[in-house]
């Protein structure tokens, strides 16, 4: 690559450019934000990785796997095309700061930089050290940093504390794509936006809290990184606790991010801490073993490639948090997250306290009413009520009011990390995390992962296919709940 590129109005440098994250998730939301013009026309993308390759041979790369996740009546090969005239590749060792030269090269836009890190998070600072030595943070550059941040609150800080040296608070774009959903933004008008909600969502009158994030998928090709990690570390202390704010915050002065972050913060900060005794009674780990998964026979997690040998890396969490604060008290909140389950189904259940007193006697029991947002694999929000079976008793009946929020307006939805590249080009924090929140989160998680090796926990094995160990709904038997398994 030389020079000789014409500067542009915004150039996004994606580290780790020929990486999973790339060619699953960011190429193809770009691709969508370059079809529906929300890239300036000058844009470019410029993929930094290791592999010795020429423009071409990236592009060979990328045109292999891009278009597969990019939703059928999007893609089209002529403005496939377009795209790719927006990418570049440099070939670059990132630990070697004399290679950064080749980036310099290329005249980066003087307007705005985008540095996407989707590297290993042990790479981060060494990156953003090698990119300002070079001379190429200047005050509009911003940093994207891909989870996981860190493997505890120590290494955490230490990431944090180091980019902190090359960019400040507000040029830094701590990404968590549960945060870019479209029902999870909604969630925060649902609540905030209908005087309906507010006013009961509180206890008594809620009585639990459910949030659950089921995958089907197994580890599939990221042993290497998951081996190390689990689901506590990849799935609870981001994307459940970012769930749980959403849910559990008091509302914001406003939709600026700090106001929202205050919020989120304090919501972390009133977790109330696991001390042995509760992490023996409530948490759950979990592993899978073979089953039958998406109707095909699967592999338990000890077999797949690249799992250590007697790996006690749990696949499957479930635990029961509590809030210390007067709005919540006395409500469990009930995590669970998991691989290789039944379903590909993510949701959030608020469960109303049952009636004080019923005038309707013996009969159909009341079930209590429970609003259900699912997340994915579609989008709706249903509220369960009783109503009148018709006849001529007063016979109670449940029936869900229900809201398919995909059919609810002929907009286009986008995707979670195109949502997200927007608000980082339009300079919008809201929904990324802060450092304080960040570190608020290892904090309440960390003496979680210390008291499983204290306590020497192994994880419980579940069938693949499955809803998990016996012990996860044992967890909520003990207080007359179930986990809510409808779709
Ligand atoms: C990622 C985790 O952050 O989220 C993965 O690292 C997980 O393990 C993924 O599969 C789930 O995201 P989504 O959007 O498919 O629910």
């Amino acid at each position: 690559m030389t020079s000789s590129i014409p500067p542009s109005e915004l150039d996004i440098v994606i580290f780790g450019g020929a990486g999973d994250l790339s060619f699953r998730k960011l190429l193809p939301a770009l691709y969508m934000a370059h079809l529906h013009e929300r890239l300036p026309a000058s844009a470019r993308i410029i993929a930094v990785g290791r592999q010795p390759w020429s423009r071409e041979q990236y592009l060979d790369f990328i045109g292999a796997r891009s278009p597969q996740f990019i939703e059928a009546p999007s893609f089209d090969a002529v403005s496939w095309d377009g795209f790719v005239q927006r990418l570049h590749y440099v070939s670059l060792d990132v630990t070697d700061a004399p290679a950064y030269e080749a980036l310099r090269a290329l005249g980066l836009s003087a307007v705005q930089r985008v540095f996407y890190l989707a590297t290993a998070p042990g790479l981060f600072t060494g990156i953003c050290a090698h990119l300002d030595t070079a001379g190429l943070v200047d005050a509009h550059s911003r940093v994207v940093l891909e989870k996981p941040l860190g493997t505890d609150l120590a290494s955490a800080q230490a990431i944090n504390t180091e980019v902190a040296r090359h960019f400040r608070e507000e040029q830094i774009y701590r990404i968590d794509h549960y945060l870019g959903k479209e029902t999870v933004q909604n969630l925060m008008v649902l609540r905030f936006g209908n005087a309906m909600f507010e006013p009961l969502w509180r206890a008594p009158f809620i009585k639990s809290v459910q949030i659950t994030v089921a995958e089907t998928v197994g580890v599939g090709s990221r042993a290497g990184f998951y081996d190390g990690a689990g689901a506590l570390r990849d799935m609870v202390q981001n994307h459940l606790l970012q769930l749980l704010c959403i849910v559990a915050m008091e509302q914001p002065i406003s939709l600026d991010a700090d106001d929202v972050r205050d919020e989120k913060l304090k919501v972390l900060r009133s977790l109330r801490k696991m001390d042995l005794a509760d992490i023996r009674r409530d948490t759950v780990r979990g592993q899978y073993a073979e089953g039958v998964a998406d109707g095909q026979s699967a592999l338990s997690y000890q077999q797949e490639e690249g799992v250590a040998p007697g790996s006690r890396t749990e696949t499957f969490v479930a635990l029961r948090a509590h809030i210390n604060n007067a709005r919540w008290a006395n409500v469990p909140f009930f995590l669970r997250t998991g691989k290789r389950m039944a379903k590909r189904h993510s949701q959030i259940i608020i469960e109303f306290a049952e009636q004080p007193f019923s005038i309707f006697g013996a009969g159909p029991k009341h079930q209590p009413n429970r609003l259900i947002i699912t997340l994915q694999p579609e989008e709706s929000i249903h509220l369960g009520l009783m109503v009148k079976e018709p006849g001529s008793g007063m016979n109670l009946h449940p029936v869900k009011l229900e809201l398919d929020l995909q059919s609810s307006s002929n907009k286009r939805r986008a995707e979670a990390y195109e949502r997200l590249l927007i608000d980082v080009i339009k300079g919008r924090l809201t929904h990324f995390m802060r450092r304080d929140e960040l570190e608020a989160a290892w904090r309440w998680v960390e003496p979680i992962l210390d008291g499983w090796q204290a306590l020497d926990d192994k994880p419980r094995p579940y069938a693949a296919g499955s809803w998990g160990p016996a012990a996860s709904s044992a967890l909520m038997a003990r207080e007359n709940l179930s986990w809510f398994e409808e779709t």
